[in-house]
Order: structure tokens, then C-alpha cells, then sequence
């Protein structure tokens, strides 16, 4: 399920990119995929996550890395939520500002990239 959810993520994520500029008028089409099937990939590796956690004192893993990616993928969803609904939070007279959020969202995901490729060569055992 971590490898489904992860593989999507990091595949979608610069066809997303790419799309919603050449294709703009399906951007409601792309930005659903986008929303949905990330929730959906962060609900599998939340499992991974939990498995992880929840091991056997004799068994367990150690730790790492692998914490780093888990707090940047709740950061990315966060301002993931923060950016969809940002009509509400400007009705609700909430104050925001569209382009810290989307510059916090867009760099979060570089370090995704970056920690991505340390964890699963470290548990491929190439690192
Ligand atoms: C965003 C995605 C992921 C998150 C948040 C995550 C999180 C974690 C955490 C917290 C651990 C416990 C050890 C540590 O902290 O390093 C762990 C271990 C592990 N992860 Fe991931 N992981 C992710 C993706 C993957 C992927 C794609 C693979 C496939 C290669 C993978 C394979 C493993 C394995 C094999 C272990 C066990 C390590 C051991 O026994 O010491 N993980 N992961
Ligand atoms: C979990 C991993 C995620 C990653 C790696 C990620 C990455 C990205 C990237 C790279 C962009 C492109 C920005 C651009 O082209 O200007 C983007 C846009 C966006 N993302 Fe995410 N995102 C994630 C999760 C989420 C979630 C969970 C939500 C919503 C609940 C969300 C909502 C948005 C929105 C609303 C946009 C702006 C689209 C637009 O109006 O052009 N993201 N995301």
C-alpha cells in the first residue's frame, strides 16, 4: 500500500505541474485527482506509518528518516487544505495569504522528493 501511495505521489505530482499549465481549463478536473487520490495515498502510507510504529519492542525499527517524511506529509496535506479552501477562509474573514501557502506547499514538496529517495534506498539496503 506505502509503495502505491508513494509511487502515485511522486508521479502525479510533476504531471500535475505540467497539466494544469498547458491544459488550464481542466485544472478542476486535475486539481480533484490531485486532492482526492493524495488523501487517498496518505491514507495508505499512514498505515505503513502505524505499522512501523506499533511493532514489537523486540522488533523495532530504527527510527529515522522515516519520522522526517511522515511530518512532512501531515505539513503537505495541511497546506494542501489550506490552499483548497482558501475561498472559505476569506469569506470567513480568516487572514491568509494565498502565496506564502502555495510557497510552503510547492518547497515541502522538494524535501518529499529529497527524504523519499534516502528512505527507500536506506530500506532497499543500497544506503
Ligand atoms: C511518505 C512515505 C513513507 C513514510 C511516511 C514512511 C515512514 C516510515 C517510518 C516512520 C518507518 C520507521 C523507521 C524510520 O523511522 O525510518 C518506516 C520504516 C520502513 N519503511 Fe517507510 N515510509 C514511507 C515510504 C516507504 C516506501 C516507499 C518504502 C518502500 C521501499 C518503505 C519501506 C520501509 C521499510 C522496509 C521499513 C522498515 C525498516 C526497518 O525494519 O528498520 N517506506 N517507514
Ligand atoms: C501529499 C502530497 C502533496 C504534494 C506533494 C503536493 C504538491 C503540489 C504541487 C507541486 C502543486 C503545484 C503548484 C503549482 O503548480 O502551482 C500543488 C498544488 C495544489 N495542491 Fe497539492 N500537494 C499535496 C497534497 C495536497 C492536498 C492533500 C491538497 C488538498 C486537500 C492539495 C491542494 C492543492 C491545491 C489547492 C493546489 C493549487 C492548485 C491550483 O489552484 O493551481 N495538495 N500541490
Amino acid at each position: 500500500m506505502v509503495l502505491i501511495g508513494t509511487f502515485f505521489i511522486a508521479v502525479y505530482t510533476p504531471i500535475f505541474y505540467f497539466l494544469k499549465r498547458r491544459y488550464p481549463k481542466k485544472l478542476k478536473y486535475l486539481l480533484n485527482v490531485h486532492v482526492f487520490g493524495f488523501l487517498i495515498s496518505f491514507m495508505f502510507i499512514s498505515i505503513h506509518f502505524a505499522g512501523q510504529i506499533g511493532r514489537p519492542q523486540q522488533f523495532y525499527p530504527e527510527l529515522g528518516e522515516g519520522i522526517a517524511l511522515f511530518i512532512i506529509m501531515v505539513l503537505l496535506v495541511a497546506t494542501g487544505f489550506v490552499h483548497r479552501f482558501q475561498l472559505i477562509t476569506k469569506k470567513a474573514g480568516i487572514y491568509y495569504k494565498p502565496h506564502f501557502n502555495r510557497y510552503y506547499h510547492v518547497s515541502i514538496t522538494t524535501a518529499f522528493y529529497i527524504v523519499i529517495i534516502v528512505h527507500v534506498l536506506i530500506n532497499v539496503e543500497i544506503l
